[in-house]
């Protein structure tokens, strides 16, 4: 153990911002992407006419590397999040960045902050590990709305605990009607900066009431699910396991991905991706959010309108957690990695 993790309280990070040594640059002129490579962690320099501070041009990914039980360092199916940012690149006009270089960056920071990796622990829900945050930027100065003439690629690390403060532990969502996080033929389905200031304001008022996250509707019909706040939705009854289907609003997220495989490979579930009303959930019998740093966290009750939709009587269920299980253990190099979704840093 050196100076630096000596001084870390593991136990009690939470999900915020705590800074490492070094990050990864990359920048792009004319089409053409070159590596800078790791630098000290630091401020950048970037002119008031920046594309991304004035017209919102800019992506970012979330992936987490994990310590093992066994002593290596994971990271979890990174070759996704490379593919969701090149993808979202095309979206919002930024040249697209090529998926080796997201794969070099992820594993040049991870090991150059590799003293800031969370210990394995026992206590699964105490499980830590270093968020990754790759984000693309356009840099350049630019007037008119138009994509901006240069972009930074910067890839940061910092040490997690849980999302939501409570870990492993139901958390309560209300559903509003007035407020949305995507439209048909918007950006939801990519990783957006512009996706998360929306949800802010919606956000705080269900914290100021108690709730710990929005469960957003469709915008056209203010019917159908969609996402909680950062994260995807599941719901259970019986033995099917359902979630939103992917319509361009939904974030494909790396986790939901690998929930419906598990899901269907190994516990024989009945699968079902496509529009899940508000009224289908009155009767399920378990439901959750997953997400990289959401990891799965089950929810308890939903309010929605005058009425409170009570999930196994507020108490994490045993399909969620049997699921959340197996997740975790192959992300810590605990269970046979059957898929080959770990990736040895
Ligand atoms: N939905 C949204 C809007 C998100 O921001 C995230 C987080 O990345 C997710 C879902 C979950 O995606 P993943 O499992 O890839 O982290
Ligand atoms: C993630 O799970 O990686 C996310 O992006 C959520 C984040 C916005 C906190």
């Amino acid at each position: 153990m050196n100076e630096i993790n000596k001084h870390i309280e593991w136990k009690k990070l939470g999900f915020k911002f705590f800074p490492t040594k070094y990050m990864f640059v990359a920048t792009c002129s004319d089409g053409e992407w070159k590596t800078t490579g790791c630098v000290p962690f630091g401020n950048i320099e970037i002119s008031p006419a920046a594309g991304v501070l004035n017209y919102g041009q800019g992506l970012f990914e979330g992936l987490k590397a994990y310590s093992g039980r066994d002593g290596h360092v994971y990271l979890f199916r990174p070759q996704k999040n490379a593919d969701r940012i090149h993808n979202g690149c095309k979206r919002l006009c930024i040249p697209p960045l090529p998926q080796d270089l997201f794969m070099e960056a992820v594993t040049e920071v991870t090991k150059a902050n590799k003293e800031f990796i969370p210990p394995y622990q026992e206590d699964s829900v105490a499980q830590g590990a270093l968020y990754l945050r790759p984000v693309v930027w356009g840099t350049g100065p630019v007037l008119g709305v138009a994509p901006a003439p240069s972009y930074t690629f910067v890839t940061y690390a910092c040490p997690v605990g849980p999302y939501f403060r409570s870990g492993f532990e139901s958390i309560k969502l209300k559903i509003t009607e007035n407020y949305h996080r995507a439209a048909s033929g918007g950006t939801g389905g990519v990783k957006a900066i512009g996706n998360y200031c929306i949800g802010m304001m919606p956000a705080k008022m269900a914290k100021s009431e108690g709730f710990q996250e929005i469960l957003y509707l469709d915008a056209k019909d203010n019917k159908h699910i969609e996402e909680v706040g950062a994260a995807n939705f599941f719901c259970i009854k019986g033995n099917k396991l359902y979630t939103p289907a992917l319509d361009g609003c939904i974030l494909p997220g790396v986790t939901r991905n690998s929930i419906l495989h598990l899901a269907k490979n190994e516990f024989a579930m009945d699968v079902h991706e496509g529009s899940i009303s508000v009224d289908d959930i009155f009767d399920c019998d378990e439901a959750f959010a997953s997400g990289t740093a959401a990891v799965i966290t089950p929810i308890g009750s939903i309010s929605y309108q005058d009425k409170e939709i009570v999930m196994n009587n507020n108490e994490p269920g045993p399909i969620s957690k049997k699921i959340y299980q197996k997740l975790l253990d192959i992300q810590h190099g605990i269970a046979e990695d059957k898929y080959n979704w770990r990736y040895v840093i």
